[in-house]
């Protein structure tokens, strides 16, 4: 039974079948039952007019729903989604890697005290926030891609990305993510200026060592102004490292003297760093790293956009590991919209008989043979070559 509604007539449960009018090109690759009012808004967003309502389905869920009751809540349908995980992981994987060619010509240029072209890492996060919009899955994947000595790449295109999702969360429109996701991909840039010795030593830097460290900051700030950046840019980024209880550099400022945007860099800074594998450290998985920050909210980090930073990148991240009750390790996929415990992940390593599986997916949500995820676990636990296993058996 299909009937055709206009976008601001849908409601929460409804069984979407397909799109009936829409402004672009957004395609909804997968039919589902709208679970949340910011499925709609995103629907909304993407130019959708009017969509094609199952009612058949509708009222056959609600039945199941009444039905099942009693055990434990329904899981509903994903949302629609705009382009699947594997085309966009093929595009995703490209980005990556030019992100991080073009962060390394743009520290080579500034150590040399070359121009550099704002328009171009501009272009670039530009085309990550296209990314993350069309599918985010894919580029969060990819941040939990990690190479020894590249850590100061990596880093700040993983906080690039996370930004651009966790201002995504948050609500904020395209200009001010994009905004963000450039901070996020420039934040460091000073640390070139930064003596090699002091910039990777493999340990813990000592008091005046931590001085020097500290100038990254106000080199990379003092830099931004020279290429012409937005004050505001220049803003975020000269506040990734102030704590709202007036301890962090260079300025020491407090609480509301620090911006929306600064405290989220603060937030999204200190998780990658935790948890990046470093030539002298494992790096400590998602869960761990949550936990550091919400135990230093809200003294230091605003503690509302730590609890949404929390939900942004859930209990169980993509592209993070997870062992199951099966006694298998998994990398998770997609993120269910309600049951966060319930992602759909890739099972790949058994832990019995300690090897390498034929990856296989399986959605936790549905139908799984009450296989359910015991712990979040990181690959050095079990001495896994993730980032083989991620290049040989993901990226195909
Ligand atoms: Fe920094």
């Amino acid at each position: 039974m299909l009937k055709t509604f206009d976008i601001d007539e849908v409601e929460e449960g409804m069984f979407v079948d397909s799109i009936a009018k829409q402004q672009g090109k957004f395609k909804i690759t997968s039919r589902g039952r709208v679970t949340s009012l910011a499925a709609i808004k995103q629907l909304k967003k993407k130019g959708i007019l009017s969509v094609v309502v199952d009612l058949s389905r509708q009222l056959k869920s609600e039945v199941v729903e009444q039905e099942e009751k009693q055990e434990e809540p329904e899981a509903p349908a994903e949302l629609p989604e705009e382009i699947s995980f594997e085309a966009e992981l093929e595009v995703a994987v490209k980005l990556h890697a030019k992100g991080k060619h073009l962060q390394k010509s743009i520290l080579e240029s500034v150590g040399k005290n070359l121009p550099v072209d704002i328009a171009i890492p501009e272009a670039f996060t530009n085309n990550l926030v296209s990314s993350i919009d069309r599918n985010p899955n894919a580029l969060m994947c990819m941040t939990k891609i990690r190479e020894k000595d590249t850590y100061l790449l990596e880093h700040s295109l993983n906080v690039a990305i996370l930004l651009a999702n966790f201002a995504t969360h948050v609500g904020l429109d395209e200009e001010q993510i994009q905004e963000l996701a450039l901070s996020g991909f420039l934040h460091d840039i000073g640390k070139i200026k930064i003596p090699d010795e002091i910039l990777h030593k493999p340990g813990r830097l000592n008091d005046q060592e931590m001085t020097i460290m500290k100038d990254h900051v106000y080199y990379g700030t003092k830099v931004l102004v020279e290429m012409g950046m937005p004050d505001s840019i220049v803003r975020t980024i000269g506040e990734h490292h102030e704590r709202l209880d007036g301890y962090g550099y260079p300025e020491g400022l407090r609480g509301d003297e620090i911006t929306q945007f600064g405290r989220m860099i603060a937030i999204v800074d200190t998780y990658d760093a935790i948890t990046a594998d470093r030539c002298y450290k494992v790096g400590m998985s998602s869960k761990k790293a949550l936990q550091i920050l919400l135990q230093d909210a809200p003294e230091k980090y605003d503690e509302g956009l730590v609890t949404q930073f929390v939900q942004c990148i859930g209990i169980f991240p993509v592209g993070s590991l997870v062992k199951l009750n099966n006694e298998k390790i998994a990398m998770v996929l997609k993120q269910h919209p309600i049951h966060a415990t319930k992602p759909v992940v890739k099972v790949f390593y058994s832990i019995r008989g300690n090897h390498y599986l034929e990856p296989k997916e399986l959605n936790l949500a549905a139908a799984s043979n009450g296989v359910k995820i015991v712990d979040a676990v990181i690959a050095s636990d079990f001495k896994l070559d993730f980032n083989k296993y991620f290049n040989e058996s993901i990226v195909v």
